[in-house]
């Protein structure tokens, strides 16, 4: 934009120097300005366009998450984009049955923690762990699996968006729990 302004600047200084405000003088005047202007942007525009290409994004996006002995996820934090099929493995990698160290992955809309959430999880036993009072709130779940176990679940991505998500199992959440990153 500086050679812009430095062009109009020069042009309408010597258009009040000569003192010819006539209609057609403007009008060149204008004419010219859009001209430099209009074709400075696109010679500015023309690298940003190129440098925001990027890689298309697949329709799918697979995840595994696993869950040990130690009442641990492998991890805390999860991507996906807006609009893809998410096929989600949830592995047990330990020996102990899901009555003493039960694993589930679920994730959470917003409007709801994760601990309000873990808390009401608790009592809800004959439910799987997933409450009724807040199943709306759940945008999918794994069941609850034991050691050696896998589950797979297959949802769409939410909108963009941070979401929670956690293991439903009594006390888990304090430490199973972890970010869903929808790009
Ligand atoms: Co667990």
């Amino acid at each position: 934009m500086p050679y812009c302004q430095l062009v109009g600047a020069t042009l309408l200084t010597n258009q009040l120097a000569m003192k010819t405000r006539n209609l057609f003088g403007w009008l060149t005047l204008g004419l010219f300005l859009v001209t430099s202007c209009g074709e400075e942007t696109t010679q500015k525009e023309t690298p940003q366009q190129e440098a925001q290409v990027q890689e298309p994004v697949s329709d799918t996006a697979y995840v595994v998450i696993q869950g040990n002995d130690r009442m641990m996820y492998d991890t805390k934090h999860i991507t996906v984009h807006q609009g893809q099929i998410v096929v989600l493995t949830l592995k047990h990698v330990g020996k102990a049955s899901k009555d003493v160290m039960g694993h589930n992955f679920v994730l959470l809309d917003n409007g709801i923690t994760i601990s309000e959430f873990g808390q009401l999880a608790a009592a809800a036993a004959a439910t799987d762990y997933i409450p009724e009072e807040a199943r709306d709130k759940v945008i999918a779940h794994t069941k609850m699996i034991g050691g050696g176990e896998e589950d797979v679940i297959i949802f769409q991505a939410p909108p963009k968006g941070l979401y929670d998500f956690l293991c439903s199992f009594p006390g888990h959440y304090s430490m199973m729990k972890g970010e869903f990153h929808v790009k």
